[in-house]
């Protein structure tokens, strides 16, 4: 590779490496923590059911399109959008598609950090103050972490400083690394946990809950819901894969010492894969816990904080599983908070800062504006903007309306303005009619999913 292309930033070691940076990425509190409780709200089977239809169909399309504009792009993605552009020879303005997309990945950052805490927190609260406890006492436990603005202080500062250490060391000795620990570490734990959830009763009634198909639970709504959170789960339209996608390589060499070209499409079905997969494993996990207990698997957001704690808290090694548990959350939170920082420390370190500099810089930045998040559980629970806390508009902003329309200019971009021979030239597919249906994906079915679901977020539809 001539060093003119060679991105600043560094480049994964094999195809492998990004695979995992990226599933990394995918893989978080949106797969542990969020799926298992949507699923459960929205009825069980016939959601499971659209939500992989919909990674299938949107997602999978979306992921590719981005993967490929960052690694032609080579740069983070403000700059990768110019450069894009300059290419298609449209307008330098779709370089805000970058901004959108790196302010977007920060502002995640500044709550991720504050949830991710939480399973810091309960790591330790688990084989401790966690021990024997029942209903009341695992619920006053959760109470008293959202009543104390200190401790969730404490937890987020050390989360935001574990993203932060990772992110200033760069590709190499930084994320590369963290992920080849992080990723196999988070298997084997997940599969421990899928063992014991096996063994410990409750677990057909699970696997039933999770794969019965009933149409007739499903309600519009649901549909909205599942489309939203593929994008969340799958980390797309924030620049975050993108920035990701700039780090990989465009050849490996092959056993024979002869270099190959990487597949862009196949890397990213078995990126998808391994995200469901992770949900769905982490969906097996849970539910036998809650059936076997008797418990609401339609629990709600606190699923994960609550409803499971008690049930770990009263089965024998349970405080020992239940802790390890929380550290698979804290690990996949982690892999996932370093993509959301990533984007923007690129783009500063193409502007002539030091990378430490840039984490540091960023890092404080998101843990300031973080305590607002803190607060918002607490002493300023009743300070609202619009109705919500500064967690909650946040949550909104990015989620509902910043992720959908990245996700939408991501795949206009890719389907409508990027030239044909160069989308086709970056993914060097070997079926035409893989391309096409690709083509037709990001051109006409992701807009409209997205749209849909844009407009579900502001209220419209
Ligand atoms: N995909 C991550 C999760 O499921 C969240 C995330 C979104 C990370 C966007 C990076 C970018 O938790």
């Amino acid at each position: 590779m001539d060093n003119s292309s060679a991105p600043l930033n560094g480049t994964w070691a094999s195809r492998w490496v990004f695979i995992l940076a990226a599933t990394g990425s995918a893989v978080g509190l949106g797969n542990i923590w969020k799926f298992p409780y949507i699923a459960g709200e929205y009825g069980g089977g016939a959601f499971v059911l659209l939500y992989l239809l919909i990674i299938a169909l949107v997602g999978v399309p979306v992921m590719v399109a981005e993967v490929m504009m960052g690694r032609r792009g080579g740069m983070s993605p403000v700059n990768s959008m110019k450069k894009l552009a300059g290419q298609a020879e449209v307008t330098s303005r779709w370089k805000a598609l970058g901004y959108l997309g790196a302010t977007a990945g920060f502002l995640i950052l500044t709550f991720y950090s504050v949830i991710a805490g939480w399973a810091l927190y309960y790591i330790v609260a688990m084989p401790t103050v966690l021990v024997g406890a029942d209903t009341e006492q695992v619920a006053a436990v959760f109470d008293g972490l959202l009543a104390s603005p200190m401790t969730m202080l404490l937890c987020h500062s050390v989360f935001m400083l574990l993203t932060v250490v990772v992110v200033l060391q760069g590709i190499y000795r930084g994320l590369q690394r963290a992920v080849q620990v992080l990723m196999p570490a988070l298997f084997v734990m997940l599969l421990v946990l899928l063992g014991y959830a096996a063994t410990s009763g409750g677990f057909n009634e699970a696997l039933a809950f999770m794969f019965t198909v009933d149409f007739s639970k499903l309600s519009s709504e649901a549909v909205l819901v599942a489309m939203g959170h593929s994008f969340f789960t799958l980390s797309l339209g924030l620049g975050a894969i993108m920035a990701y996608g700039a780090y990989m390589p465009k050849e490996v060499s092959g056993k024979d010492g002869r270099r190959r070209p990487v597949s862009i499409g196949s890397t990213v079905l078995t990126i998808a894969f391994l995200d469901t997969l992770v949900a769905l494993v982490a969906g097996l996990c849970i539910f036998p816990v809650v059936f076997a207990n008797g418990l609401e698997p339609g629990a709600g957001p606190g699923l994960l904080f609550q409803t499971l704690p008690l049930a770990f808290a009263q089965m024998p090694a349970g405080i020992w599983f239940g802790g390890l548990f929380f550290v698979l959350v804290l690990f996949a939170a982690w892999s996932s908070s370093i993509s959301l920082l990533e984007p923007l420390v690129a783009w500063l370190v193409e502007a002539g800062w030091s990378r430490p500099r840039a984490a540091i810089v960023l890092g404080l930045a998101a843990w300031l504006i973080g305590i607002g998040s803190v607060l918002s559980f607490n002493l300023w629970s009743d300070k609202t903007l619009f109705g919500e806390t500064v967690f909650g508009t946040l949550d909104f902003l990015t989620t509902n309306i910043m992720l959908p329309l990245g996700g939408l200019l991501i795949a206009i971009f890719a389907g409508w303005v990027m030239k044909d021979s160069h989308a086709r030239k970056e993914l060097n597919m070997a079926s035409f009619k893989v391309y096409l249906g690709w083509r037709v994906a990001v051109r006409i079915i992701a807009p409209l999913a997205i749209l849909a679901v844009f407009a579900h977020g502001i209220g419209l539809i």
